[in-house]
């Protein structure tokens, strides 16, 4: 198993992201840079009992001072009422910009905690502690910080990069399946669009159960790979688009079922074989990838179509407000092979007609 240090060169600076089995229990050197300062972990209610009082013990062992803030579980906690009261406690906490927030749990909790970080006293010391794998492999990295507004996912937030992320691979050994395989969408993601060796070692694996032993040098290959096009493009115009492969349709999907019920990572993988069938009618992509994804989605028990009741009315209209659109055309990711993809922009009724077609 690896012990990882990657630095990311973000903008402005480049950070250390540490992956290695057990950190979180000798995770007090690395927080040395924050002695005699506050430093409130915010967390959910699922991963406080589990990993609280380690990272508490580390901070108070590097003579930082820990807060602990709990908040809900859930998609449902990304919004603007939990974003307030997060800034009522740091305002009654007397927290300044020399203090922290650290980011204990999924994305939910990481993009919650980074957006209060990139607005609070217009900008706070950020670290990231990603406890699930879809945190782990995408968004502790990179510094797209967001909650979501009622009308569409992630419309309001920031680029905010964290100066410190901290991964201890273990905390997989506490996920559920089902968030698990929210996590692998995300992996068999950046296969699709930056590295077909990658994507191949997921299909040789066949399982969760053969992928699984794997997962600490999974995480650090996806990181690396989202460290360079973060690098290329940080503020999102033009490469970093890839990344979104399958999202256009994602988050249309998670709007329309209500956020929580079908789970990122689970609407991404939807979201990819739609983007692949897409991909070929606007003859981009060769024909039998769609089936080569469905395929890999399959083995690993992971959603390949939209549920049931979710009609193109009921999606178009967040799919319209997605953030690659410019104009009156929607930019969607789409691959010209296993590991090499581009964005292709299509007219927003063309891609009305593409999504009656899938449903
Ligand atoms: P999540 O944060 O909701 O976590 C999933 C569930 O697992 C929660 O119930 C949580 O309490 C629980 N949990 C977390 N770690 C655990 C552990 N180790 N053991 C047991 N339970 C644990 O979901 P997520 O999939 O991590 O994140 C999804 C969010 O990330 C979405 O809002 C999505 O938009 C966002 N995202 C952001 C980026 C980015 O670049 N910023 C990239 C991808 C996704
Ligand atoms: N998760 C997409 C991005 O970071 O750009």
């Amino acid at each position: 198993m690896p012990d990882v240090q990657i630095r990311i060169p973000g903008m402005p600076k480049e950070y250390p992201v540490v992956i290695e089995s057990g950190l979180l229990s000798r995770i007090a050197p690395q927080f040395k840079p924050f002695e005699g300062r506050k430093v409130v972990i915010i967390t959910d209610e699922n991963v406080a009992p589990l990993y609280a009082e380690k990272v508490m013990a580390g901070l108070e062992a590097a003579g930082a001072r820990p807060i602990l803030r709990i908040l809900p579980a859930g998609e449902t906690t990304k919004c603007m009422e939990q974003l307030e009261r997060i800034y009522d406690f740091l305002l009654s906490g007397g927290i300044t910009r020399t203090d922290a927030l650290l980011a204990l749990g999924g994305g939910v909790i990481g993009d919650l905690t980074g957006y209060a970080c990139a607005t609070y006293l217009r900008g706070i010391r950020f670290i990231q502690v990603p406890t699930t794998l879809l945190a782990q492999v995408d968004s502790s990295v990179g510094g797209k910080v967001a909650i979501n507004h009622p009308r569409g996912k992630n419309l309001l937030g920031a680029f905010y990069q964290p100066e410190l992320v901290l991964i201890d691979t273990d905390t997989l050994n506490t996920l559920d399946q089902r968030q698990v395989g929210a996590g692998l969408g995300e992996v068999i993601k950046y296969g699709c669009i930056l590295d077909a060796a990658l994507f191949e070692q997921i299909e040789a694996c066949g399982s969760r159960q053969f992928l699984a032993p794997l997962y600490p040098e999974i995480v650090a290959r996806c990181i690396e790979l989202k460290g360079q096009v973060v690098y290329e493009d940080p503020y999102d115009r033009g490469l970093r688009m890839i990344l979104n492969f399958g999202h256009t349709l994602a988050h249309a999907i998670e709007n329309a079922a209500g956020y929580g019920e079908i789970l990122h990572g689970e609407a991404v993988c939807i979201g990819m074989v739609a983007a692949a069938a897409w991909g070929a009618r606007l003859g981009v992509t060769p024909p039998e990838i769609e089936s080569r994804i469905r395929q890999v989605l399959t083995a690993y028990a992971l959603p390949t179509e939209v549920p049931a009741g979710l009609t193109a009315e009921k999606l178009f209209p967040s799919l319209a407000l997605d953030k690659k659109a410019s104009g009156k055309d929607i930019r969607i990711v789409c691959l010209e092979a296993i590991g090499r993809s581009r964005t292709v922009p299509v007219p927003a009724a063309r891609l009305k007609e593409f999504m009656a077609k899938l449903l």
